[in-house]
């Protein structure tokens, strides 16, 4: 984990894009969202796709171990933001979006219940091969049933 934020101290993040993901765009409509339904973004960075779905009328839940990548989100998007603490997570929230700041093995199905979708870019690959059944296994619990 330390690894992560290292890498956000560096700079060392290419896996960044500061464009919108066509796939996004192409495949959003599958998911039939009602407006406002909410996102959970795992592993978010600073992706700027959770800009689409503010932009589409829906919510954004993200989970981002970096403090540093979570902030850069909200200041070079010029979204005004508050922080508060919230057990193990510090919540970084602006309209309609949610970003806990800490690790997604510690968020619990209690904190997902209005979640309508997931949305996974860069997420599950990034993680060595052991983690990303213990990472799968996770959301699967997480998530609502329905
Ligand atoms: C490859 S990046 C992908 C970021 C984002 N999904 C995107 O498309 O730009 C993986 C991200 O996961 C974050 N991360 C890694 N392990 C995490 C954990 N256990 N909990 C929360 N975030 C984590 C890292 O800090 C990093 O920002």
């Amino acid at each position: 984990m330390t690894d992560w934020i290292a890498r956000w101290q560096e700079g060392k993040i290419g896996w960044h894009k500061n464009q919108l993901n066509s796939r996004l765009i192409e495949f959003i409509d599958c998911l039939k969202l009602s407006v406002n339904a909410c996102v959970f973004v795992p592993l978010c960075g600073k992706n700027v796709d959770m800009l689409y779905f503010l932009d589409n009328g829906f919510k954004v839940l993200g989970v981002e171990l970096s403090e540093l990548a979570t902030r850069q989100f909200f200041v070079e998007n010029k979204l005004r933001f508050s922080t508060k603490r919230s057990g193990k997570f510090v919540i970084y929230s602006a309209k309609n979006i949610d970003i806990y700041c800490g690790d997604y093995f510690d968020f619990d199905a209690s904190m997902l219940s209005k979640v309508s979708a997931v949305y996974d870019r860069a997420s599950l690959i990034s993680l060595p091969l052991v983690l990303r059944a213990k990472y799968a296994a996770h959301l699967y619990a997480i998530i609502p049933t329905d």
